[in-house]
Protein backbone atom coordinates (compact mmCIF):
# COMPACT_ATOMS: atom_id res chain seq x y z
CA UNK A 1 0.00 0.00 0.00
CA UNK A 2 1.54 3.48 -0.86
CA UNK A 3 0.64 6.99 0.71
CA UNK A 4 -0.38 9.93 -1.29
CA UNK A 5 -0.68 13.34 1.20
CA UNK A 6 -2.68 16.16 -0.31
CA UNK A 7 -0.42 19.69 0.22
CA UNK A 8 -1.57 21.81 -2.30
CA UNK A 9 -4.26 24.14 -2.31
CA UNK A 10 -4.92 27.49 -0.96
CA UNK A 11 -5.85 27.89 2.23
CA UNK A 12 -8.35 31.10 2.10
CA UNK A 13 -9.82 30.14 4.96
CA UNK A 14 -6.86 30.83 7.47
CA UNK A 15 -5.34 34.14 5.76
CA UNK A 16 -3.71 36.31 6.44
CA UNK A 17 -1.67 33.63 7.53
CA UNK A 18 -1.45 31.98 4.10
CA UNK A 19 -0.51 34.36 2.23
CA UNK A 20 3.50 33.67 3.26
CA UNK A 21 3.10 30.16 4.30
CA UNK A 22 1.02 26.48 3.51
CA UNK A 23 -1.94 25.52 5.68
CA UNK A 24 -0.51 22.40 5.85
CA UNK A 25 2.47 23.67 7.85
CA UNK A 26 0.66 26.02 10.49
CA UNK A 27 1.66 24.34 13.46
CA UNK A 28 -0.29 22.79 16.41
CA UNK A 29 1.22 22.40 19.90
CA UNK A 30 4.45 23.48 18.13
CA UNK A 31 4.30 20.52 15.09
CA UNK A 32 2.98 21.35 11.75
CA UNK A 33 -0.15 19.77 11.06
CA UNK A 34 1.29 18.05 7.81
CA UNK A 35 4.09 15.91 10.32
CA UNK A 36 1.16 14.42 12.15
CA UNK A 37 -0.10 12.31 9.03
CA UNK A 38 2.96 11.58 8.11
CA UNK A 39 3.53 10.01 11.52
CA UNK A 40 0.35 8.31 11.13
CA UNK A 41 0.98 6.62 7.86
CA UNK A 42 4.36 5.68 8.66
CA UNK A 43 2.95 4.43 12.13
CA UNK A 44 0.76 2.42 9.89
CA UNK A 45 2.99 0.32 8.20
CA UNK A 46 2.91 2.51 4.67
CA UNK A 47 6.38 2.82 3.14
CA UNK A 48 5.90 5.17 0.02
CA UNK A 49 4.12 8.10 0.32
CA UNK A 50 3.39 10.56 -2.63
CA UNK A 51 2.88 14.08 -1.68
CA UNK A 52 0.76 16.51 -3.79
CA UNK A 53 1.84 19.81 -4.34
CA UNK A 54 0.76 23.04 -5.54
CA UNK A 55 1.99 26.94 -5.48
CA UNK A 56 3.55 26.10 -1.74
CA UNK A 57 5.70 23.10 -3.03
CA UNK A 58 9.25 24.87 -2.20
CA UNK A 59 8.29 25.23 1.34
CA UNK A 60 6.60 21.96 1.95
CA UNK A 61 10.01 20.04 0.08
CA UNK A 62 11.53 22.01 2.75
CA UNK A 63 10.04 20.87 5.77
CA UNK A 64 9.72 17.61 4.61
CA UNK A 65 12.66 16.67 2.62
CA UNK A 66 12.79 13.01 1.52
CA UNK A 67 10.96 11.72 4.79
CA UNK A 68 13.57 9.67 6.22
CA UNK A 69 12.66 10.98 9.09
CA UNK A 70 9.80 8.97 9.86
CA UNK A 71 11.41 5.99 7.83
CA UNK A 72 9.12 7.16 4.69
CA UNK A 73 10.39 7.36 0.88
CA UNK A 74 8.71 10.79 -0.12
CA UNK A 75 8.23 11.62 -4.00
CA UNK A 76 6.61 15.01 -4.67
CA UNK A 77 3.81 15.14 -7.47
CA UNK A 78 3.35 18.80 -8.19
CA UNK A 79 -0.21 19.34 -9.57
CA UNK A 80 -0.25 22.67 -12.00
CA UNK A 81 -3.63 24.02 -10.62
CA UNK A 82 -5.69 22.91 -7.48
CA UNK A 83 -8.84 21.45 -9.79
CA UNK A 84 -10.15 18.81 -6.87
CA UNK A 85 -9.73 16.15 -4.98
CA UNK A 86 -9.79 13.54 -7.88
CA UNK A 87 -7.71 15.72 -10.30
CA UNK A 88 -5.29 15.06 -7.59
CA UNK A 89 -6.02 11.54 -7.84
CA UNK A 90 -5.62 11.43 -11.48
CA UNK A 91 -2.22 13.72 -11.17
CA UNK A 92 -1.08 10.74 -9.16
CA UNK A 93 -2.02 8.23 -11.61
CA UNK A 94 1.82 7.66 -13.13
CA UNK A 95 3.04 7.47 -9.47
CA UNK A 96 0.44 5.00 -7.63
CA UNK A 97 -0.29 2.68 -10.71
CA UNK A 98 -2.42 -0.03 -9.94
CA UNK A 99 -0.61 -0.30 -5.67
CA UNK A 100 -3.66 0.05 -3.42
CA UNK A 101 -3.52 3.86 -1.70
CA UNK A 102 -4.24 5.87 1.16
CA UNK A 103 -5.16 9.08 0.84
CA UNK A 104 -4.61 11.51 3.49
CA UNK A 105 -5.68 15.25 3.98
CA UNK A 106 -2.73 17.39 4.61
CA UNK A 107 -4.76 19.66 6.77
CA UNK A 108 -6.85 16.88 8.43
CA UNK A 109 -5.43 15.22 12.03
CA UNK A 110 -7.08 12.70 13.75
CA UNK A 111 -6.36 10.49 17.15
CA UNK A 112 -6.19 6.95 16.85
CA UNK A 113 -4.34 7.18 14.06
CA UNK A 114 -4.84 5.16 10.46
CA UNK A 115 -3.53 1.69 11.52
CA UNK A 116 -6.70 0.12 12.10
CA UNK A 117 -7.88 1.47 8.59
CA UNK A 118 -5.18 -0.14 6.78
CA UNK A 119 -5.72 -3.61 8.08
CA UNK A 120 -9.81 -3.68 7.35
CA UNK A 121 -9.05 -2.67 3.52
CA UNK A 122 -6.40 -5.57 3.42
CA UNK A 123 -8.34 -8.05 5.28
CA UNK A 124 -11.25 -7.26 3.41
CA UNK A 125 -10.26 -5.62 0.06
CA UNK A 126 -13.02 -3.40 -1.01
CA UNK A 127 -12.73 -0.95 -3.97
CA UNK A 128 -12.88 1.77 -1.95
CA UNK A 129 -12.90 2.34 2.48
CA UNK A 130 -14.04 5.58 4.13
CA UNK A 131 -14.00 6.87 7.43
CA UNK A 132 -17.15 9.08 8.51
CA UNK A 133 -17.25 10.90 11.58
CA UNK A 134 -20.88 13.01 13.46
CA UNK A 135 -20.47 16.31 13.17
CA UNK A 136 -22.83 19.45 13.98
CA UNK A 137 -21.46 20.77 10.97
CA UNK A 138 -22.27 18.63 7.94
CA UNK A 139 -22.72 21.51 5.34
CA UNK A 140 -18.96 22.27 5.62
CA UNK A 141 -18.41 18.64 4.62
CA UNK A 142 -18.78 15.75 1.82
CA UNK A 143 -21.70 14.10 3.86
CA UNK A 144 -22.90 10.22 3.47
CA UNK A 145 -26.62 9.23 3.61
CA UNK A 146 -26.52 5.72 5.01
CA UNK A 147 -29.56 2.97 4.27
CA UNK A 148 -28.77 0.49 6.68
CA UNK A 149 -25.11 -0.62 7.14
CA UNK A 150 -24.56 0.89 3.58
CA UNK A 151 -23.48 3.86 2.15
CA UNK A 152 -26.21 5.07 -0.75
CA UNK A 153 -24.98 8.66 -1.53
CA UNK A 154 -22.47 10.85 -0.84
CA UNK A 155 -23.04 14.90 -1.40
CA UNK A 156 -20.32 17.44 -1.20
CA UNK A 157 -21.29 20.69 1.16
CA UNK A 158 -25.40 20.09 0.74
CA UNK A 159 -27.37 22.85 1.95
CA UNK A 160 -29.47 20.25 3.43
CA UNK A 161 -27.62 17.32 4.55
CA UNK A 162 -29.12 13.81 5.13
CA UNK A 163 -27.11 13.15 8.15
CA UNK A 164 -24.56 14.44 10.79
CA UNK A 165 -21.84 11.97 8.90
CA UNK A 166 -19.02 14.02 7.55
CA UNK A 167 -16.37 12.41 4.96
CA UNK A 168 -13.12 12.35 6.78
CA UNK A 169 -9.96 13.47 4.81
CA UNK A 170 -8.50 9.82 4.91
CA UNK A 171 -9.57 7.57 2.29
CA UNK A 172 -8.40 4.08 1.23
CA UNK A 173 -8.68 3.05 -2.67
CA UNK A 174 -7.89 0.38 -4.93
CA UNK A 175 -7.36 1.84 -8.73
CA UNK A 176 -10.77 1.84 -9.96
CA UNK A 177 -11.00 5.21 -8.29
CA UNK A 178 -8.77 6.46 -11.58
CA UNK A 179 -12.03 4.98 -13.79
CA UNK A 180 -14.04 7.05 -11.33
CA UNK A 181 -12.25 10.29 -11.39
CA UNK A 182 -12.02 10.25 -15.33
CA UNK A 183 -15.64 9.74 -15.61
CA UNK A 184 -16.97 12.36 -13.39
CA UNK A 185 -17.45 16.28 -14.25
CA UNK A 186 -16.20 19.08 -12.24
CA UNK A 187 -19.07 20.71 -9.40
CA UNK A 188 -20.02 23.73 -8.91
CA UNK A 189 -16.93 24.98 -7.39
CA UNK A 190 -15.09 23.91 -10.36
CA UNK A 191 -13.39 20.88 -8.78
CA UNK A 192 -13.40 17.36 -9.49
CA UNK A 193 -14.77 16.18 -6.18
CA UNK A 194 -13.79 12.74 -4.33
CA UNK A 195 -16.93 12.94 -3.30
CA UNK A 196 -18.51 12.42 -6.43
CA UNK A 197 -15.50 10.07 -7.78
CA UNK A 198 -16.89 7.75 -4.79
CA UNK A 199 -20.51 8.35 -5.78
CA UNK A 200 -19.59 6.72 -9.11
CA UNK A 201 -18.23 3.96 -7.47
CA UNK A 202 -21.18 2.96 -5.85
CA UNK A 203 -23.16 3.66 -8.91
CA UNK A 204 -21.04 1.48 -10.43
CA UNK A 205 -21.65 -1.60 -8.40
CA UNK A 206 -18.11 -1.34 -6.57
CA UNK A 207 -17.81 -1.87 -2.89
CA UNK A 208 -17.47 1.07 -0.68
CA UNK A 209 -17.02 -0.03 2.93
CA UNK A 210 -17.35 2.91 5.53
CA UNK A 211 -15.72 3.13 9.32
CA UNK A 212 -16.99 5.76 12.28
CA UNK A 213 -14.36 7.25 13.47
CA UNK A 214 -13.17 6.49 17.05
CA UNK A 215 -11.51 8.93 18.59
CA UNK A 216 -11.42 13.04 17.65
CA UNK A 217 -11.15 14.48 14.16
CA UNK A 218 -10.38 18.37 12.77
CA UNK A 219 -9.76 19.84 9.21
CA UNK A 220 -7.45 22.38 10.72
CA UNK A 221 -8.88 24.82 7.17
CA UNK A 222 -10.52 27.87 9.28
CA UNK A 223 -9.39 29.24 12.70
CA UNK A 224 -11.19 28.03 15.17
CA UNK A 225 -11.14 24.27 13.74
CA UNK A 226 -7.19 25.03 14.17
CA UNK A 227 -7.54 26.05 17.48
CA UNK A 228 -9.76 23.19 18.47
CA UNK A 229 -6.99 21.15 17.29
CA UNK A 230 -4.25 22.38 19.14
CA UNK A 231 -6.36 22.45 22.36
CA UNK A 232 -7.28 18.72 22.19
CA UNK A 233 -3.46 17.88 21.25
CA UNK A 234 -2.57 19.69 23.77
CA UNK A 235 -5.02 17.74 26.33
CA UNK A 236 -2.09 14.47 25.39
CA UNK A 237 0.95 16.46 25.79
CA UNK A 238 3.79 14.91 28.07
CA UNK A 239 5.34 17.81 30.33
CA UNK A 240 8.59 18.53 29.78
CA UNK A 241 10.72 21.43 31.02
CA UNK A 242 14.19 22.09 29.46
CA UNK A 243 14.06 25.60 29.63
CA UNK A 244 14.71 28.33 32.90
CA UNK A 245 11.83 29.15 35.43
CA UNK A 246 12.55 32.20 37.79
CA UNK A 247 9.76 33.17 39.96
CA UNK A 248 7.53 31.00 37.73
CA UNK A 249 4.65 29.18 38.58
CA UNK A 250 3.99 26.42 36.11
CA UNK A 251 0.28 24.39 37.26
CA UNK A 252 -0.63 21.02 35.17
CA UNK A 253 1.35 19.85 31.75
CA UNK A 254 3.44 21.96 30.74
CA UNK A 255 6.22 22.03 28.05
CA UNK A 256 8.75 24.42 27.48
CA UNK A 257 11.51 24.44 25.57
CA UNK A 258 15.67 24.39 25.44
CA UNK A 259 16.76 28.04 26.06
CA UNK A 260 13.96 29.18 27.14
CA UNK A 261 13.74 31.88 30.50
CA UNK A 262 10.38 32.13 32.19
CA UNK A 263 10.45 35.22 34.64
CA UNK A 264 8.07 35.96 36.95
CA UNK A 265 5.16 34.46 35.23
CA UNK A 266 2.20 32.16 35.53
CA UNK A 267 1.38 29.21 33.64
CA UNK A 268 -1.64 26.88 33.25
CA UNK A 269 -1.31 23.62 31.07
CA UNK A 270 -1.79 22.33 29.10
CA UNK A 271 0.62 24.36 27.33
CA UNK A 272 3.62 24.41 25.22
CA UNK A 273 6.54 26.92 24.64
CA UNK A 274 8.91 26.41 22.23
CA UNK A 275 13.14 27.40 22.31
CA UNK A 276 14.69 30.30 23.07
CA UNK A 277 11.85 31.98 24.19
CA UNK A 278 11.67 35.21 26.75
CA UNK A 279 8.53 35.65 28.87
CA UNK A 280 8.53 38.12 31.75
CA UNK A 281 5.69 38.92 34.01
CA UNK A 282 2.99 37.00 32.06
CA UNK A 283 0.27 34.68 32.44
CA UNK A 284 0.13 31.62 29.86
CA UNK A 285 -3.69 30.11 30.02
CA UNK A 286 -4.39 26.85 28.97
CA UNK A 287 -4.29 25.58 25.49
CA UNK A 288 -1.68 28.01 24.46
CA UNK A 289 1.40 26.94 21.81
CA UNK A 290 4.21 29.49 21.75
CA UNK A 291 6.50 28.66 19.09
CA UNK A 292 10.65 29.44 18.76
CA UNK A 293 12.10 32.78 19.90
CA UNK A 294 8.87 34.31 20.89
CA UNK A 295 9.23 37.37 23.49
CA UNK A 296 6.70 38.14 25.54
CA UNK A 297 6.36 40.95 28.29
CA UNK A 298 3.45 41.94 30.66
CA UNK A 299 0.54 39.99 29.15
CA UNK A 300 -1.71 37.30 29.35
CA UNK A 301 -2.59 34.95 26.86
CA UNK A 302 -4.65 31.58 26.28
CA UNK A 303 -6.08 29.27 24.00
CA UNK A 304 -4.10 30.69 21.05
CA UNK A 305 -1.11 29.95 18.64
CA UNK A 306 1.39 32.32 18.93
CA UNK A 307 4.16 31.39 15.87
CA UNK A 308 7.88 31.58 16.01
CA UNK A 309 9.70 35.28 16.15
CA UNK A 310 6.69 36.41 17.64
CA UNK A 311 7.23 39.56 20.07
CA UNK A 312 3.78 40.82 22.58
CA UNK A 313 4.63 43.48 25.30
CA UNK A 314 2.47 45.22 27.49
CA UNK A 315 -1.08 44.39 26.01
CA UNK A 316 -3.34 44.69 28.79
CA UNK A 317 -6.50 42.76 27.95
CA UNK A 318 -6.01 39.07 27.57
CA UNK A 319 -5.27 37.68 24.62
CA UNK A 320 -7.75 34.87 23.50
CA UNK A 321 -8.61 32.32 20.92
CA UNK A 322 -5.96 33.88 18.46
CA UNK A 323 -3.36 33.40 15.78
CA UNK A 324 -0.43 35.62 15.89
CA UNK A 325 2.15 34.21 12.49
CA UNK A 326 5.61 34.97 12.31
CA UNK A 327 7.12 37.65 13.45
CA UNK A 328 4.35 39.56 14.04
CA UNK A 329 4.54 42.60 16.65
CA UNK A 330 1.88 43.42 19.16
CA UNK A 331 2.63 46.16 21.95
CA UNK A 332 0.46 48.26 23.98
CA UNK A 333 1.34 51.18 26.11
CA UNK A 334 -0.13 53.49 29.38
CA UNK A 335 0.67 56.68 27.21
CA UNK A 336 -1.65 59.25 26.55
CA UNK A 337 -3.97 59.51 24.06
CA UNK A 338 -4.80 55.84 23.72
CA UNK A 339 -4.78 55.33 20.46
CA UNK A 340 -4.67 52.49 18.54
CA UNK A 341 -1.81 52.07 15.61
CA UNK A 342 -2.37 49.18 13.37
CA UNK A 343 -0.32 48.25 10.46
CA UNK A 344 -2.65 44.89 9.11
CA UNK A 345 -1.91 42.77 6.21
CA UNK A 346 -4.37 41.70 3.69
CA UNK A 347 -7.26 39.66 5.22
CA UNK A 348 -6.52 40.26 8.86
CA UNK A 349 -8.96 40.49 11.64
CA UNK A 350 -8.66 42.66 14.99
CA UNK A 351 -11.45 41.67 17.77
CA UNK A 352 -11.93 44.69 20.83
CA UNK A 353 -13.00 44.76 23.76
C1 LIG B 1 -12.69 18.14 1.53
C2 LIG B 1 -13.67 17.15 0.90
C3 LIG B 1 -14.84 16.90 1.86
C4 LIG B 1 -14.30 16.41 3.19
C5 LIG B 1 -13.26 17.39 3.75
C6 LIG B 1 -12.58 16.81 4.97
O1 LIG B 1 -13.28 19.40 1.63
O2 LIG B 1 -14.12 17.68 -0.34
O3 LIG B 1 -15.70 15.95 1.31
O4 LIG B 1 -15.38 16.25 4.11
O5 LIG B 1 -12.25 17.68 2.79
O6 LIG B 1 -11.60 17.67 5.48
P1 LIG B 1 -12.47 20.79 1.39
O7 LIG B 1 -11.48 20.87 2.51
O8 LIG B 1 -11.82 20.65 0.06
O9 LIG B 1 -13.49 21.87 1.44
Amino acid sequence: MKGLILAGGKGTRLRPITFSMAKQLVPVANKPVLFYGLEALAEAGIREVGIIVGDTAKEIEQAVGDGARWGLEVTYIPQPEPLGLAHAVLTAEPYLGTTPFLMYLGDNLLTGGVKSLVEAFEARRPNALILLAEVPNPQEFGVAQLEGERVVRLIEKPKEPPSNLALVGVYLFDSHIFEAARAIKPSWRGELEITDAIQYLIDQGYTVEWQKITGWWKDTGNLESLLEANRLVLEELPPRLQGTLEETEAFGRVSVGEGSVLRRCVVRGPAIIGANCLLEECYIGPFTAIGDGVRMRACEIEFSIVLEGSQIDSVEPRIEASLLGKNTLVRGGMRRPRTLRLMLGDSSSVEMP
